[in-house]
């Protein structure tokens, strides 16, 4: 069991991208993970995952570290389908769970959504990589440095919407397991509205989790809302994997799923859409 909490963005955003190096990916800002694994201890690294995960050479520890350090490939999966299947995301409520470093997230601010909320297992992923792609992404912060300002070109610089601090006031920033997360924005006085869609990204592969994960679906969605999930069909090692979790949704009957994506280079991978029975 691992404790939630909200993780507030401090008022001077320099501090949230000091010492960070970043890189760019699909035409978005990241935390360049391969420098934050020399300069994040002490700290910084509270939980101690960067240097777990470094010494076992290891992506997953589980119950320790959910991966959250590195991008996961079915992210890409999931923004290419965004742009294929013209998934709108203006004034709606989003939550990207399991976020990692929070591309997914980060393409819903940036397509305007009201408001977007961020979940990982470890606080270090939310304060050193999520925090600071948010920052970087979606404030005038992240593209005043002279590097980054030279691969963008002045005139194609985005006029408004991104460029302000403002787009942090639509954001929420969380740590914790799955039902510690839920429990505490349920019980919480802030006033909670639930998710229009949830994007969650390589997020099945251990079915021990399956449990948490579906009583948070169903808790935090809005009755007519969509889960876009993406994964690889199966999880070699870990046991996991698409048709497992769907057995899994119809075993509960609260949620239909259907497959809207399949992807067959490499491992194979799909994207899986998630509505209420009963919704429209
Ligand atoms: C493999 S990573 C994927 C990260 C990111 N979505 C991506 O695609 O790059 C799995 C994510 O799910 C979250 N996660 C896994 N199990 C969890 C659990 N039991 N409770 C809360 N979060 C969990 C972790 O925080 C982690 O970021």
């Amino acid at each position: 069991v691992k404790a939630a909490r909200e993780h507030n963005i401090p008022k001077d955003l320099n501090k949230v991208l000091e010492n960070k190096v970043m890189e760019t990916v699909s035409g978005l800002y990241r935390v360049k993970v391969s420098v934050l694994e020399m300069t994040c201890s002490g700290d910084a690294d509270s939980e101690g995952i960067v240097s777990k995960s470094v010494s076992s050479h290891s992506d997953l520890i589980p119950g320790v570290y959910e991966g959250g350090l590195k991008i996961w490939e079915c992210t890409f999966d999931l923004m290419h389908y965004f742009s294929e299947a013209e998934i709108q995301f203006t004034n709606k409520t989003v939550l990207d769970l399991g976020c990692g470093a929070g591309l997914l997230g980060i393409v819903a601010l940036k397509g305007k959504a009201k408001r977007v909320h961020f979940q990982d297992y470890n606080s270090t992923v939310i304060d050193e990589i999520t925090l600071p792609n948010v920052v970087a992404n979606c404030t005038d912060r992240g593209s005043s440095g002279e590097d980054k300002t030279a691969r963008k070109p002045p005139a194609k610089r985005p006029k408004k919407a991104e460029g302000s601090p403002d787009v942090l006031t639509k954001c929420r920033f969380f740590s914790g397991g799955w039902s510690e997360v839920s429990q505490l924005l349920l019980s919480s006085n802030k006033p909670f509205a639930k998710y229009d869609i949830i994007l969650t990204s390589e997020t099945i592969y251990n079915p021990d989790y399956y449990s948490a994960l579906h009583d948070t679906l169903a808790q935090l969605l809005d009755k007519n809302g969509r889960v876009y999930l993406a994964s690889k069909v199966h999880y070699f090692g870990v046991g996991g994997g698409i048709y497992l979790f769907e057995k899994f949704i119809e075993e509960r009957n609260v949620f239909r799923t259907s497959v809207v994506k399949t992807i067959d280079q490499g491992l194979q991978r799909c994207i899986m859409e998630i509505a209420f029975k009963d919704s429209s």
